[in-house]
């Protein structure tokens, strides 16, 4: 690609004089293109686990790079680690809110904004977050470990020996929706509602498998979403608080008068919380286990190495991709000047990739002298609620997979969903070898 700038210097020329592929004058200035940078935010790169080295060039070119032109207008690309903790530490700056646009790259179409309090600055984010934040508080995780453990070794148990099923069907998704279902009252025979909306919820409409094909048919499922759970919250704002997200915010101040948006939007948020990600990591973690057995067995030989193992599956996984912000005011990054209204993308799986803040960060790892130093769970005001029950789901998923020292081998490739937000897996064929 060479453009011409007003210099009268190509994009090529400019390039031999820096010896970098940039324009720094102009760079300074704000809003140039760089020469010959893939764009990152292509769900392509995703869907075939490519994203590695466009992201190990960003970091180590432009870090903080300007992409003029991409399929969601121009935007900049914030992939190293510092510069990532920079942003999401400075939501006075870079803005969350969904009349700015929201925390994904893809706009939402106009006139059909879900707003929730993840796309919130505060003093309402603040406020909604408080409203849900006590059921994952850590005396209501100790409460529910019994049940998640139950759950868990039931559907080991039940999975079958010697022939080939789906690992993210039949473990990943099936526990996390008991899960979502038990944290919103709903009811478990209808679980796989609540993992049909979240994938609807976050479906790439291009995609070739997508589950919905344009954005009025993902809106009318989400609706029906609405109708389902305002009929679960009118019988729960009739009667006396109980400790589900559903009672909890038809009673909560903060949320119990939300528009019909609004009240799509949180359980839109709530669902894929707790929903996708944990999920992908559940999935996600096994390949990465079964490709690094000798780190399987250094847990095995050392059980208190399990906590680590949990951070690295969820740090090697990385299940959200990206999370957007839109500046204020102008504002300064790594030297480089973003303009009030720009927008602004933290990659996170590339901030977890990144040598200057994880050593070997390319490598899957147990006992890391600080395993929760990742960016999985983001950081700041909005860092992941869901952070704790999350780790707990995933912690006693592998002491039960460790009890039983079940010989899991992996039977064909996974297939990846098409997605710039979500790094997920849709299925992942397996085996159980009988002992
Ligand atoms: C491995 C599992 C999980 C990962 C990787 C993950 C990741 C994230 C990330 C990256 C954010 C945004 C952080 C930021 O902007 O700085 C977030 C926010 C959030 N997550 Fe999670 N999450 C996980 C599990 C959960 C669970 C289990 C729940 C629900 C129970 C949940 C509910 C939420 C909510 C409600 C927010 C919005 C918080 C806010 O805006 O204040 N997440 N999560």
């Amino acid at each position: 690609m060479v453009c011409a700038r007003p210099n009268g210097l190509s994009t090529r020329q400019i390039r031999r004089q820096d010896g970098k592929g940039l324009d720094l004058a102009a760079a300074r200035t704000g809003h140039w293109r760089m020469v010959d940078f893939p764009d990152v935010a292509d769900p392509a790169l995703y869907r075939t686990d490519g994203w590695r080295a466009p992201f190990e060039r960003l970091r180590r070119e432009d870090p903080v790079h300007f992409h003029p032109e991409s399929p969601y207008g121009p935007y900049w690309s914030v992939s190293r680690y510092a510069d990532i903790m920079a942003v999401e530490l400075d939501p006075a700056t870079y803005s969350s809110a969904s009349e700015l646009g929201g925390i994904q790259i893809a706009d939402q179409p106009r006139g059909q904004e879900l707003p929730n309090f993840i796309r919130m600055d505060p003093p309402r984010h603040t406020a909604q977050r408080k409203t849900v934040a006590p059921i994952v508080a850590p005396s209501n995780l100790a409460n529910m470990e019994g049940l998640i453990r139950e759950r868990t070794a039931s559907v080991l148990d039940g999975l079958p020996r010697g022939e080939t099923f789906d690992w993210a069907d039949r473990v990943s998704t099936e526990l996390t929706a008991m899960m979502l279902a038990t944290l919103f009252d709903f009811p478990q025979a209808e679980r796989r509602k609540l993992t049909w909306w979240s994938d609807v919820a976050i479906a790439n409409i291009a995609a070739e498998d997508a589950v919905v094909k344009s954005d009025a048919a993902r809106m009318a499922e989400l609706r029906q979403m609405a109708e389902t759970m305002a009929a679960l919250w009118k019988e729960r704002a009739g009667r006396p608080p109980t400790f589900d997200l559903i009672s909890m915010m038809a009673h909560g101040e903060a949320t119990r008068a939300m528009p019909l948006n609004e009240f799509i939007g949180n359980f839109a948020l709530l669902i894929v919380g707790g929903n996708d990600t944990t999920r992908n990591s559940m999935t996600g973690g096994l390949i990465a286990a079964l490709a690094n057995p000798g780190e399987i067995a250094r847990v095995r030989a050392d059980p208190d190495l399990l906590p680590s193992l949990v951070s690295e599956v969820i740090r090697w996984q990385t299940p959200v991709i990206h999370m957007r912000r839109t500046t204020t005011r102008d504002a300064e990054l790594a030297g480089r000047k973003i303009r009030k209204g720009d927008k602004v993308v933290m990659w996170y799986v590339s901030g977890n990739r990144d040598e200057a803040a994880i050593e070997d960060a390319e490598a899957f790892r147990v006992g890391r002298p600080r395993a929760r130093h990742h960016l999985s769970f983001g950081a700041g005001i909005h860092r992941c609620v869901g952070d704790r029950l999350a780790e707990l789901q995933l912690r006693i998923l592998w002491e039960e997979m460790l009890a039983r020292d079940l010989e899991v081998e992996i039977a064909g490739p996974p297939v990846r969903l098409y997605s710039n937000f979500i790094r997920g897996i849709r299925s992942l064929p397996v085996r159980i070898n009988p002992s």
